[in-house]
């Protein structure tokens, strides 16, 4: 059966190495899998005023509705970001909230994720990806397991096409995709 997973991307800059990465990450997953990138850029900073039924003249923004839309309609998700200041980015942990709400529909329940994390320096955005996962951790979000992926030095990792070439670390991000698509398998009724 054909499934669906969206790609968010932690990074709103043109040349961003995790949007490079992204792009090789969706030419790993099977043929019967459509994995695309769901822009965040436009999403306006959460105001829980849009949700609060008690708040008539600040609806919904759109933006918000195809938001929660496209994710509910997603069969899982992979997250693919860098580090800000020792966190996620701000874009990121928008899209989070945005889907966090309202309490009884919220979009991550349960939804089979992937995470990744990337850095220029050494740690390969190891505290952006633990606050990834705490930010997640209300969601019962089933993830792959060890060996968690964290990249570092990426700009090394990608060529001049932004292709990955070192076969290992193809071989390694290959076999984290596969054990996310087992995942979204074995969890395909449970949403
Ligand atoms: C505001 C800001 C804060 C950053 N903080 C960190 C950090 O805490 N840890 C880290 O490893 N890199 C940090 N960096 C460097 C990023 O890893 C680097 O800019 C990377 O290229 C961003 O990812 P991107 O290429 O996907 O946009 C920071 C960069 C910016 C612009």
């Amino acid at each position: 059966m054909n499934k669906n997973v969206s790609v968010l991307i932690g990074s709103l800059r043109r040349g961003s190495y995790a949007r490079k990465i992204a792009h090789n990450l969706i030419n790993y997953f099977p043929d019967n899998y459509n994995a695309s990138i769901i822009e965040i850029r436009n999403l306006p900073l959460y105001d829980f005023d849009y949700d609060d039924p008690q708040i008539i003249d600040k609806p919904t923004p759109p933006e918000y509705t195809l938001f929660r839309k496209t994710i509910k309609s997603s069969d899982g998700v992979l997250f693919v970001t860098p580090e800000n200041n020792r966190t996620i980015p701000a874009c990121l942990k928008n899209a989070i909230d945005i889907g966090s709400k309202p309490n009884n529909d919220v979009i991550w329940q349960r939804l089979p994720a992937g995470i990744i994390s990337h850095s220029v320096g050494r740690m390969g955005g190891y505290s952006s990806q633990k606050n990834l996962r705490l930010a997640l951790s209300y969601f019962n979000m089933p993830t792959p397991g060890q060996p968690e992926v964290f990249l570092s030095q990426s700009p090394t990792l990608l060529d001049a096409d932004g292709q990955v070439t070192q076969e290992s670390t193809v071989e390694f991000l290959q076999n984290y995709v596969s054990r996310l698509v087992q995942l979204i398998e074995q969890n395909t009724d449970s949403r």
